[in-house]
């Protein structure tokens, strides 16, 4: 998809529609809509009151635009009360309008910004991109019907906010942050027979390659030289090699200290010889997520130019039950040297991660944050609503929960106090790898903190927020990307 911004307020503004979002309760009309009402009669003040369409935030109405001139049609667009307005409302409206569009089969169409020119310019026109281009992704490789790959939205021109300066460029980077998500959204969508550790470094070294990073990617043979004996310990079950991706943006200074971030990228969770249900295992391909978003937000820094260093790192491998699989008691070596008694298998995620953040923290970050699908006890704590954040400095766990908010992608905190450690005390190592039932996701995050040193450090458990039915008008049931916007939108307000 294309998306540009446009400087026009005339209504020789070619566009098969337009949308508007009107809010609540409107009674005089500006921008836009003034235009469109004077050409066409009135008409749009007689909608407003009949009572028929409202500016309730579910509603849509398709109004035909004057005659001679290049609007065919006119979407209003319900917006709700002016006052709740943010810019996560903007992304939400650039998605219903390129979701009409599409149902009505038209191949582009124009955004007008006018409704929200009370908020911050840049962050509108950049979150409309963002929707607009996150509402028109779609999975569809792998159907052989060539007929749905094409017939979508191509093109949508974002109108309006008077020459405001910088906004083509607010623009662009949106689109830039949501074709990154969306190439997150595509690995996780692929299976676990395609989606494997080495074609998951296929893809990042392809994409290194595109936009201009360092790539380095490890193979079993180099995990064993390093010593990463926790990732090589959950990979044995599988047939599939582990891989250990390494992209680097060099940004910033010589010798600055990067940001890192590390994503879990476990192609397939069957649990191992602690294997899962059958109910819903085929989610398991989701397992990656973290990974795929790291690979996504390291697309869009290096894309955009980011001036500060940033290492990105994703162990990849499978987790499934055979002969050669891990079990329940072994005690395993990991990188940091610590001895790791393995209860349950399928807590693999943090032994693979705990290689992963121990080499992560020896490239000394100024900050790293990881995202991984660690828990379901997260989805018991927060639902679908946010990820949760632990880490061991605030001011870091601050930075993360106003990323979320800036990118729509949440977080919210949850305690990370060294009573917890307790529920991690082994009889024969140094640590076990499950804390039992109470705080599932903090013992979790605790395990890895045992990893990180003196690091600035902060985990992001996104099992509940990765994946899901796809509620919100730029979503589809399947993937979601999270938190590829989060972590580039930190990335960004790090740099300054
Ligand atoms: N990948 C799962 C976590 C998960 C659960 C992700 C549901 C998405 C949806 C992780 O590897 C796992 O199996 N965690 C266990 C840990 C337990 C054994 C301590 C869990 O949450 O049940
Ligand atoms: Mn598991
Ligand atoms: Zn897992």
């Amino acid at each position: 998809m294309v998306v540009r911004y446009i400087d026009v307020e005339t209504l020789k503004h070619e566009t098969p529609m337009l949308a508007v979002g009107v809010f609540e309760g409107t009674e005089t009309l500006a921008g836009w809509l003034e235009i469109i009402d004077r050409a066409l009669g009135g008409a749009i003040l007689r909608v407003l009151s009949s009572g028929d369409f409202r500016g309730k935030s579910r509603e849509e109405l398709v109004l035909y635009g004057p005659e001679n001139t290049g609007l065919k049609r006119l979407l209003l667009l319900g917006l709700g009360q002016s006052d709740k307005l943010d810019s996560e409302s903007v992304r939400r409206t650039a998605g219903r309008a390129v979701r009409v569009a599409e149902r009505m089969r038209l191949e582009s169409l124009s955004i007008s910004l006018d409704a929200f020119s009370n908020i911050d310019a840049t962050s509108i026109a950049q979150a409309a991109a963002e929707g607009a281009v996150l509402a028109g992704w779609k999975f569809r490789e792998l159907k052989t019907d060539i007929s749905t790959r094409t017939s979508d939205v191509t093109t949508v021109d974002i109108l309006g906010l008077n020459n405001t300066t910088g906004l083509s460029r607010a623009v662009e980077t949106g689109a830039k942050i949501a074709d990154a998500a969306n190439f997150a959204r595509a690995l996780q969508s692929r299976p676990g027979n395609i989606a494997t550790p080495a074609h998951l470094a296929e893809e990042a070294e392809r994409m290194a390659a595109q936009v201009g990073l360092d790539i380095t990617v490890f193979d079993e043979r180099r995990m064993l030289d390093e010593g990463m004996h926790a990732i090589l310990a959950v990979s044995r079950g599988s047939q599939e090699e582990a891989r250990l991706i390494v992209m680097k943006h060099n940004g910033g200074d010589e010798g600055e200290p990067p940001l890192v971030l590390v994503g879990k990228g476990l192609t397939f969770d069957a649990g191992g010889i602690s294997l899962k249900p059958p109910k819903g295992m085929e989610d398991m391909k989701f397992d990656m997520s973290g990974g795929a978003a790291v690979m996504g937000a390291m697309k869009a820094i290096a894309e955009l130019g980011v001036p500060v260093n940033v290492v990105g790192i994703v162990p990849s491998s499978e987790n499934l039950p055979s002969g050669n699989a891990l079990k329940p008691g072994d005690v395993i070596d990991t990188l940091a040297g610590k001895t790791v008694e393995v209860i349950n298998t399928d807590a693999e995620g943090r032994l693979i991660l705990a290689d992963a953040l121990y080499y992560g923290a020896r490239l000394d970050p100024a900050a790293m944050v990881d995202c991984a699908t660690l828990t379901g006890a997260v989805v018991i704590a927060l639902g679908h609503h946010a990820a949760a954040v632990l880490g061991n400095q605030e001011d870091l766990i601050d930075e993360l929960v106003a990323a979320g908010k800036s990118s729509g992608e949440h977080c919210w905190p949850l305690p990370l106090w060294d009573g917890y450690r307790e529920q991690l005390d082994s009889e024969t190592a140094d640590l076990r790898n499950v804390g039992g039932r109470p705080a599932g996701s903090i013992t979790a995050a605790m395990f890895l903190s045992e990893f990180v040193g003196d690091t600035p450090w902060a985990h992001l458990d996104i099992a509940g927020t990765a994946y899901g039915d796809g509620k919100l008008p730029y979503q589809r049931k399947g993937a979601y990307g999270f938190p590829t916007r989060m972590l580039i939108h930190w990335v960004r307000s790090r740099a300054g």
